[in-house]
């Protein structure tokens, strides 16, 4: 196997972390492997805010789930009411990934985006957990404001980052295998 399939196939969503800040080299790195995720017509529509305020992160947390409490969705609910839960599991490190809403598709770039940051983290030993349940804390403008996201782009995901604080290698959940066909 390769480095680069090696690097895919491994890599795991990291739910425990080392309260340890990563370094700035390491966040560099990631960012960049996010930059250089390809876009349509190579728009290039995403924004990354740093976030390693331990107040902001532990804010954003407290906002998601009083969103997430009275969702419909029981499993939201349930991690919402949770109090020990955090979105972001401790990470010391989020990244805010946005997307300029003008784009032809910005969701699905700056999903690009992530991917290349996940797997950059794995490759250089930062764990990484891509985190969608801090969108419900991301409605309210003002609440959004401090984030100092340029005008025109919205928030759509974001990607705690830090050491791995886990005894052992996780496997990876399950596969499904019948999800291809061929045309000949
Ligand atoms: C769009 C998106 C949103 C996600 N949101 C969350 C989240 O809010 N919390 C979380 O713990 N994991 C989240 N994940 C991670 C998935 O749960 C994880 O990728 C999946 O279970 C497969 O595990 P793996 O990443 O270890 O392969 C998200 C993944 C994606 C692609």
């Amino acid at each position: 196997m390769n480095d680069i399939i090696k690097n895919i196939k491994e890599r795991r969503s990291i739910r425990k972390f080392k309260e340890e800040q990563i370094k700035e080299e390491e966040i560099q790195t990631i960012i960049e492997a996010g930059i250089y995720a390809p876009s349509a017509h190579n728009q290039q529509p995403w924004h990354f805010t740093v976030i390693q305020n331990k107040n902001i992160i532990s804010e954003m947390n407290e906002e998601s789930k009083k969103a997430m409490k009275n969702h419909s969705d029981e499993w939201i609910a349930k991690l919402g009411n949770n109090e020990k839960f955090d979105i972001h599991y401790n990470a010391p490190t989020v990244i805010l990934v946005s997307g300029k809403k003008d784009c032809y598709s910005p969701i699905v770039d700056v999903s690009a985006a992530i991917q290349n940051m996940l797997l950059a983290a794995d490759s250089i030993g930062v764990g990484s957990c891509w985190v969608g349940l801090s969108k419900f804390g991301l409605i309210e403008e003002d609440k959004v404001k401090q984030f100092n996201i340029p005008d025109g782009y919205e928030p759509y995901y974001t990607v705690a980052l830090g050491y791995k604080a886990l005894d052992k290698k996780q496997n990876a959940p399950k596969r499904n295998e019948d999800v291809v066909n061929y045309i000949k």
